[in-house]
């Protein structure tokens, strides 16, 4: 806001409103310059806007504890980002954020924000759109810590996400990390519109959600006794590593990410990556063992016996307690990464490949229809309980049931592959989207965030048919070397901005230069929660 406008609302508010305290107070104006970007921002750029002050009221349906939430969620925002007290009211009026469901809305996720200079006036047609709206708002305020007046600029939005699916997956299972933690990055999801959170939960280097029928895959599967020093090395840091969480406490997180409308999809990957549960049952692998919890990191031959009753039922079972904790539509079974070499040769193994008359073909070897079989009775157990199973891309070397959602990470061209046989897909490509690769981390600054926007998940030389079954995005975080949240963040943000404008913004919208511009802010409100941000991002533009 220039002088002259700054003067037009004060002599304005004074006029209308009589309320000499907010004449008091200059104002800060924020920005309907969001990330991501909405689908469409009229900015009436008429020097007038909606200012909050200690009178403003967020409103919201009576009865409704869902909108209730919402408002107080917004109220918390405004108190951190423009520390103004904001008070919640079922009763409407002017100097108010009147949030409000109208189904008369299109899309599920979608909502509609207009700012005028007596109220703000923010409908869903869902509670849900409405939480992406107010997150929108989140975004728009201008920081300012008190002496100033926030204010937001007269306009409109009209926004809703282009996919449906927009993931982030965090891996426990190499390092720990505790439910408060877990609770703030799910924060860190909310503020980028994502809505759902992958919970890598097992691993080669640990066991970490307790399962009551097996006790042991926590006793013993969730504590090593060190890592390997660095990339390569054999020497140990004899520094233990351990921890999981309780199903109480996994519950915990579920409500949590629920109530900011963020669905937690858990994984128990298997039969490979299972080490630290073959180090609690022996039994359940081919050999017997014995086995160790892996110190380091990569790919092992040690894996899930793939015909023995018992493992089968194991995975059962397992499956079963993982879907009383979470209610997720999703369960992902993992699938990558299952060397066959003990498979080979395991008599159990290979009288089920008998059994099943298994035979090598030229897609696909008996081992891998194994694993496909394997994982397809685990699937029948999940829809038995009306959810549906996703799994790794890797699955589709065995020729899985059309039902399997995949998850396509080892190349660009995966998701191709997957949604050419008919599968829905999710796009989550190394070479992109793993923010933990250090050979992408170590680009710096720009191209850093670059790589991330550039990347299109539908790919374009599929057919209209084929391309309806890109479900949407993720990016992924393995912890191998991110042992804390300093790391975490770093490697996070800000590509986690660019992540949030592939899975939610019409790809017409996408422009990296405002993208930068936009991110200033984004970048500001992650100092003002503390986030460890990369910072030679601020070489893009010092240069
Ligand atoms: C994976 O990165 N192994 C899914
Ligand atoms: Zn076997």
């Amino acid at each position: 806001m220039n002088t002259s406008q700054l003067k037009k609302w004060m002599l304005l508010s004074f006029m209308v409103s009589g309320l000499m305290s907010c004449t008091q107070k200059e104002v800060t104006l924020g920005s309907l310059d969001v990330i991501p970007i909405p689908s469409e921002v009229v900015k009436l750029d008429d020097g007038f806007s909606f200012v909050i002050d200690g009178a403003t009221k967020i409103c919201y349906p009576e009865g409704n504890e869902k909108m209730k939430r919402n408002a107080e969620f917004l109220a918390s925002y405004i108190k951190k980002i423009a520390a103004t007290e904001v008070k919640l009211s079922t009763k409407e009026g002017d100097n108010a954020i009147v949030l409000s469901l109208d189904n008369t809305l299109t899309e599920e996720e979608g909502y509609e924000l207009n700012v005028s200079e007596e109220r703000i006036s923010l409908k869903g047609k869902t509670e849900a759109g409405v939480f992406y709206g107010i997150q929108t708002l989140h975004k728009a305020l201008p920081i300012t810590d008190g002496t100033t007046l926030a204010a937001i600029p007269c306009g409109s939005v009209k926004d809703s996400p282009r996919f449906g699916y927009r993931g982030f997956m965090v891996d426990v299972g190499r390092h720990f990390f505790g439910v408060d933690y877990l609770k703030e990055i799910i924060d860190m999801l909310a503020l980028h519109n994502i809505n759902y959170f992958h919970w890598h939960l097992t691993e080669d280097q640990g066991w970490r959600i307790e399962i009551k029928k097996y006790p042991k895959l926590t006793e013993i599967g969730s504590k090593r006794k060190g890592t390997i020093k660095e990339r390569g090395s054999k020497e140990l840091d004899n520094i233990p590593v351990s921890g999981y969480y309780t199903q109480e406490e996994a519950k915990e997180i579920v409500r949590y990410a629920a109530e900011r409308y963020i669905t937690v999809i858990p994984e128990i990957d298997m039969p490979g990556h299972m080490l630290a549960a073959l180090a609690s049952y022996p039994e359940l692998g081919c050999t017997g063992g014995p086995y160790e919890i892996a110190p380091n990191f990569g790919v092992f031959r040690e894996v899930l016996c793939g015909g023995n009753e018992k493992t089968l039922q194991f995975a059962k079972d397992v499956i079963n307690e993982i879907m009383d904790i979470f209610p997720s539509p999703y369960i992902h079974i993992g699938g990558d990464e299952c060397p066959k070499f003990y498979w080979k040769t395991c008599a159990k193994c290979q009288r089920k490949i008998r059994e099943l008359g298994l035979k090598d073909t030229k897609e696909h070897t008996k081992e891998n229809q194994l694993q496909a079989w394997f994982m397809g009775e685990v699937e029948k157990e999940i829809q038995k309980r009306g959810r549906e199973m996703m799994a790794w891309n890797e699955i589709l070397k065995g020729n899985p049931a059309k039902s399997t959602i995949v998850m396509a990470w080892t190349k660009p061209e995966a998701r191709l592959k997957s949604i050419e046989g008919g599968y829905r897909t999710i796009a989550c490509p190394i070479q992109y989207l793993y923010f933990s690769n250090a050979k992408f981390n170590e680009l710096r600054g720009l191209s850093s965030i670059d790589r991330v926007y550039s990347f299109e998940p539908v790919p374009e030389e599929a057919t209209p048919e084929q391309k309806k079954n890109i479900m949407g995005a993720q990016a992924c975080i393995w912890t191998e070397w991110t042992k804390d949240s300093v790391k975490m963040e770093w490697q996070m943000m800000p590509r986690i901005a660019a992540l949030a404008e592939i899975q939610w913004s019409k790809p017409e919208n996408k422009n990296i230069q405002d993208f930068m511009e936009r991110l200033k802010h984004q970048l500001d409100i992650y100092k003002v929660y503390g986030y460890n941000y990369k910072e030679d991002i601020h070489e893009a533009w010092d240069k």
